[in-house]
């Protein structure tokens, strides 16, 4: 596995790889969720690049950039054992030069839920993946349902920018009693560790009203806000447009159920699809069959 550290030789390395590349965007911290990303980049790509950036245009200045988890060398060996090709993480002062002056803004998508409680996350979110989509020109990129008004905005701001990359989003990864997998996990203290499952069930049951057959929207999210347990304080629960984030009138599929709990200063996302005619997933991306590639095999 081959380290890059500046865009211009990232895209330099990249264009020497077999195609089709598939590029999984991180902030490091790596857990399960990330590696499975990697795998499934990893059977549907000749290559795999791994990038991992602590993105400081994403952060609020009240929040946690200096004290996020960085776990690099461990990181690094995890990546290789997964059997990526190149990893690319870029000092942020190559990312960001002195007068940089430069973002994407993405339109209604991205400003209500997590937009509205941060502003200005993503449109560094976008940014930053737009660049590093010029660094390494991925045929396709990886990125976790978990951050599922990110993979919206993505999508949205690839297909207005005539970006010609794939995007794929992959279903969550928990742990055994529900609780989706963060980097920022590590914040939780006991208690809150305890009660952070409650926001799975949350969700879980607002989807299940739902598809049981309940049309309004409130009645559904009460039912799941009644099952959060304290320490967790709720921001927001809702069932939303998959496409657009937009709150709707009448709950029904195909649809997400969005919420986040505050865990102290710590925020807990978490989200599930609601299935359309036909039960098809509004988020996730099918897996395509396997294809044989002749080079770039899972070193072990
Ligand atoms: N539990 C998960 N299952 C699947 N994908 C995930 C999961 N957690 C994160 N991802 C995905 O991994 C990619 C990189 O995310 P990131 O490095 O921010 O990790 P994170 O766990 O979300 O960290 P944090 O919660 O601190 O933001 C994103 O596409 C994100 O959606
Ligand atoms: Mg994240």
């Amino acid at each position: 596995m081959q380290i890059v550290r500046t865009p211009g030789s990232a895209r330099a390395i990249a264009r020497t790889l077999p195609r089709p590349v598939g590029l999984v965007p991180t902030m490091g911290a790596l857990h399960a969720g990330h590696l499975a990303l990697v795998r499934r980049a990893r059977s549907e790509n000749a290559s795999v690049v791994a990038s991992i950036f602590v993105n400081p245009m994403q952060f609020g200045p009240s929040e946690d950039f200096e004290k996020y988890p960085r776990a690099f060398e461990a990181d690094a060996e995890q990546l290789e054992a997964a059997g990526v090709d190149l990893l690319y993480a870029p000092e942020a002062a190559r990312m960001y030069p002195p007068g940089f002056a430069s973002a994407i803004t993405v339109g209604d998508v991205s400003r209500g839920f997590e937009g509205a409680r941060r502003p200005g996350h993503f449109d560094g979110v976008a940014t930053v993946v737009a660049k590093l989509f010029h660094a390494i020109e991925p045929t396709s990129a990886y990125f976790g349902q978990k951050d599922v008004q990110q993979t919206a905005v993505i999508r949205t701001f690839v297909r207005d920018l005539d970006f010609a990359t794939n995007i794929v989003v992959a279903p969550t990864i928990r742990e055994p009693d529900g609780l989706a997998l963060s980097s920022r996990n590590v914040y939780l203290t006991p208690e809150q560790r305890a009660a952070a499952p409650s926001l799975y069930r949350a969700i879980r049951a607002v989807a299940d009203a739902v598809a049981a057959g309940e049309r309004d929207p409130a009645r559904a999210c009460a039912i799941g806000a009644a099952l959060v347990e304290a320490p967790l304080a709720l921001e927001y629960l809702a069932v939303v447009d998959a496409q657009t984030f937009a709150p709707l009138g009448e709950a029904a599929g195909p649809a997400v159920v969005v919420a986040v709990a505050a865990a102290g200063t710590t925020r807990l996302l978490d989200n599930v699809s609601i299935p359309g005619p036909g039960g098809v997933d509004p988020i996730v991306t099918p897996a395509r069959p396997r294809r044989a590639f002749s080079v770039s095999r899972p070193k072990q």
